[in-house]
């Protein structure tokens, strides 16, 4: 008799999960893919894998099944069925680990966005909320620790499980342990602003793992680099990090990619259709210029309006014949500089529309409805694509423009975000500070010969599908199951 061994289960944690629980219209509970990142794509990527997702129950109806079935559901997707395993967690805790220490901190120190005049300022109400992600992480770890067959591999994700490998390690010191950061990683002058003892932590928490992974070399070499300042013998060359007890912690890199196939199915469904008309009644025949981001500091929005009110207002010959579409999609409202952002950008439109608008044209149009659809159909009529955050760990709409595009959109990419390591060649690059810069690129965009942009946008189709989601997690699983290191 021959057992064919499968392959070993897989346990992976976030705190979003691939899906949101929610009651529909007739009384259903039905399953709404979860929003922004890489979260919403990895589900797809897992489903029908010998695999459990456990993330943190975030709806009513999340919350109910989180009680009633502890061992989690299994949750059927397009692509295949996983196994959720979802979280009921103290919402006080929650709400410190969240909001004020995922978002509000470490978010915005891995971004460099902090403003050092003001931030970060860590009182006695930063230390409670700081107990409370150490807390969390510990569910995280634990329910990863239950889950975990003898062989079994944990991937834990992103900067909310910073400290979950390490206290993972403590219950299962047998388990493979990975963790994925898909943001960038903070440079060692910046991760200076926190004070010694949480630094201390937050990097021993993160060498409890086997493997670090990161989406592009800039962070993880901002990580190794953190860790050699902080005292860790390192080995730049084999790209480890000899941890507190002796273990050798690999650091790789794994650029995700996109789905074409997927993409292009969503694209051409009746609600991007249904999207489309709209737009294209919106718009008339005038050129597009598109962006489609989370309403987030980081994606550099003000800027990029500062730049299109820029471009027409040099160039009058312009005015009436382009449109801005501007989807930036309500995110995280509960953390307060996010508020504050979501009202400036909503002024900074309606200067814009004050100052440049005619009886015939509005300048932008700002669209703040989430609807993965509405965005995809937005990136197929663009002419041109903005994206031109400060800071990203790969950024997948530079990615998926190319991919659904229908009138050989051009893409102007910002230097600082990590897909710029494989689309700079065929995108405009600009300094995501350089509001001129930003001008000049869109103009650039408008005015490229078709040849042109054909060529560049084939190049673009290239590198953004050269490692879809399926592949990439292939990849970090065949990574993180091979324990030699270097
Ligand atoms: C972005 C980042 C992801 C991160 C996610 C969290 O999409 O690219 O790396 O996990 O934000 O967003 P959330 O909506 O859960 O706060």
């Amino acid at each position: 008799m021959t057992v064919t061994a499968g392959p070993a289960p897989l346990v992976i944690a976030s705190n979003r999960g691939p899906v949101e629980l929610c009651v529909d219209e007739a009384g259903r509970v039905v399953a709404n893919r979860g929003g922004g990142g890489l979260i919403g794509v990895l589900g797809p990527a897992l489903a029908s894998r010998n695999g459990t997702w456990i993330a943190s129950a975030l709806t009513e109806e999340d919350r109910r099944a989180a009680r009633q079935r502890e061992t989690g559901a299994v949750v059927e997707l397009p692509e295949g069925s996983v196994r959720l395993r979802l979280l009921d967690l103290d919402r006080q805790d929650y709400d410190g680990y969240y909001r004020d220490i995922s978002n509000g901190l470490l978010w915005f120190l891995h971004h460099h966005m902090l403003d050092p005049t003001r931030e970060p300022a860590i009182d006695a109400g930063v230390r409670e909320s700081w107990r409370a992600y150490r807390r969390i992480n510990a569910r995280f770890a634990s329910a990863c620790a239950r889950e975990l067959a003898l062989s079994g591999q944990a991937l834990l994700q992103d900067y909310h499980l910073s400290l979950a490998p390490r206290q993972l390690r403590a219950l299962r010191p047998d388990a493979g342990i990975a963790h994925f950061t898909m943001i960038p990683w903070a440079d060692p002058a910046n991760l200076r602003a926190l004070p010694a003892d949480l630094a201390t932590e937050l990097l021993d928490g993160m060498l409890g793992a086997d493997l670090l992974g990161f989406l592009v070399p800039r962070w993880a070499n901002a990580f190794v680099e953190t860790c050699a300042v902080a005292g860790y013998p390192v080995d730049r060359g084999r790209g480890t990090v000899i941890d507190r007890d002796g273990r050798r912690v690999k650091i790789r890199c794994f650029p995700v990619g996109v789905d074409p196939d997927r993409l292009r199915h969503v694209a051409a469904g009746a609600a991007a259709e249904a999207y489309r008309r709209e737009l294209r009644r919106l718009v008339g025949d005038r050129r597009l210029v598109v962006r489609v981001d989370r309403m987030e500091p980081s994606k550099n929005l003000l800027r990029g309006l500062d730049g299109f009110a820029e471009l027409i207002a040099r160039e009058p010959a312009r005015r009436e014949r382009v449109v801005h579409y501007v989807l930036a999609y309500s995110s995280r409202q509960d953390v307060p500089a996010y508020q504050a952002y979501d009202r400036e950008v909503r002024r900074r439109v309606d200067l814009i529309n004050e100052r440049f608008g005619t009886p015939t044209w509005q300048p932008v149009v700002l669209e703040t409805r989430n609807d993965f659809a509405r965005g995809l159909a937005a990136l197929t009529l663009a002419d041109v694509l903005v994206v031109n955050a400060m800071r990203d760990g790969m950024n997948l709409v530079a990615k998926e423009g190319p991919v659904v595009s229908r009138r050989d959109l051009a893409l102007v990419l910002s230097t600082e975000v990590g897909a710029a390591d494989e689309l700079a060649d065929a995108a405009i690059m600009v300094h995501p500070f350089d509001v001129t810069a930003l001008a000049d690129g869109i103009a650039a965009g408008l005015d490229m010969p078709r040849a042109e942009r054909a060529e560049r946008l084939a190049r673009l189709r290239k590198a953004a599908g050269a490692m879809p989601p399926r592949q990439w997690l292939d990849q970090a699983v065949h990574e993180s199951a091979d324990r030699r290191t270097g």
